[in-house]
């Protein structure tokens, strides 16, 4: 069953509130577009895609309250609104990008108007996430084989994005191509996006899964008892390294030291090419609470020091493969993924060059031999 992770409903947005999965299915109905940047910053609604149509729709529902007068200020307020909530997932900021666009292809136009075309802006971008998510799912499905135990970790599913998922779209489409696939889902400490989002949407779609702490997973490698790891990612730099969910680090260069394949899945919007290396992404530090409490229960003492970063980097060369809506990007990762990201033709030889190489490969058997 498909899960509603956010939807546009009469000049309102509706999304599931993820704090209470998987116990309680508690829809939360905004209609003022602060409470949508509340929720983004609060976890209600998370995951890079996902955060991103929150900030669309967020702001097409701002827009409702532009008033003819100095509507570039007021839309340059709400739009910054959006970008304070969280500082990693670059989808967020593409997102704000792409409204603030639309706005400005469309200011001459009468007031409804351009709130008609933002509203139509934020509902394509829900849309055409989910079909990069079933593209993404296509390509990456090739990857995995029949019989695989796929690891990952944190939640990169429908919840994670406007529907079907990126990593779990992956197994998804793996599973519909007829695939005999399980998971083995990381908790994923803090927050316990993969027990409580992830174990929730495989076990919902009868995909086999098993729940592992994040410390369990060298002990499944070293008994080959995974074949391969899919996560998705929060920023891709253009050099390829990847910001994701705190602890994906570690699972590549376990996964490197077992020789298993490492596959990031994520949508074109979340490469960054402005972002040159990994070091460079802004790691969200999230509150001491999440760290110190699990729910309401305090389990370290007060008063101590406590680090709570909720991504970490993880460099290109650990990683096999990106699949994007466009193709997967294999290494040298940075000049795929410009390739994919830009929509630029392979290099191909010139004629010149291309007619010499004959030529050459001649001269070069002529050298062995002499
Ligand atoms: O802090 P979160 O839950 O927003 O972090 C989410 C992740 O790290 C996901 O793996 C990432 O956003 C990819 S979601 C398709």
């Amino acid at each position: 069953m498909a899960v509603r992770t956010i939807e546009w409903r009469n000049g309102s947005v509706v999304m599931i509130d993820q704090r209470l999965l998987p116990a309680r299915e508690v829809y939360r109905v905004y209609r003022d577009y602060r409470e949508v940047a509340r929720a983004i910053k609060d976890m209600v609604i998370r995951g890079a895609p996902a955060i991103g149509v929150a900030a669309g729709m967020g702001i097409a529902l701002g827009a409702r309250t532009l008033r003819p007068g100095d509507l570039a200020r007021d839309f340059d307020r709400l739009c910054r609104t959006f970008a304070a909530t969280r500082p990693t997932a670059v989808n967020l900021f593409w997102a704000i990008d792409r409204m603030r666009r639309a706005f400005t292809r469309n200011q001459h136009r009468p007031v409804d108007t351009l709130r008609t075309l933002l509203e139509r802006e934020a509902l394509a971008m829900h849309d055409e996430d989910v079909a990069a998510n079933r593209l993404m799912g296509q390509h990456g499905a090739a990857l995995i084989e029949d019989g695989a135990t796929i690891l990952t970790h944190c939640n990169a599913g429908a919840l994670a994005t406007a529907g079907y998922g990126t990593a779990l779209g992956v197994i998804r489409a793996a599973r519909e191509a007829g695939k005999r696939i399980s998971v083995l889902a990381c908790e994923t400490r803090p927050f316990l996006q993969g027990a409580r989002l992830t174990a929730w949407e495989l076990k919902r779609d009868r995909i086999p899964v098993t729940l592992i702490t994040d410390n369990m997973a060298a002990h499944f490698m070293q008994r080959g008892k995974v074949s391969c790891v899919v996560v998705g990612a929060d920023r891709v730099a253009a050099n390829g390294d990847v910001a994701n969910k705190i602890g994906t680090y570690a699972h590549a260069v376990l996964a490197h030291r077992h020789a298993i394949p490492f596959y990031v899945a994520a949508p074109i919007s979340t490469v960054d090419l402005a972002c040159a290396r990994g070091e460079q992404i802004p790691i969200e530090e999230r509150p001491a609470r999440e760290v110190s409490h699990v729910f309401e229960r305090q389990v370290a003492p007060s008063g101590i020091k406590i680090a709570n970063p909720a991504f970490d980097v993880t460099p290109s060369e650990l990683i096999t493969a990106i699949i994007t809506e466009r193709g997967v990007a294999r290494q040298p990762l940075g000049r795929t993924l410009m390739r994919l990201a830009t929509g630029a033709a392979q290099p191909r030889p010139t004629r010149a060059v291309a007619a010499r190489k004959p030529e050459r490969r001649r001269e070069a058997r002529k050298e062995r031999r002499r």
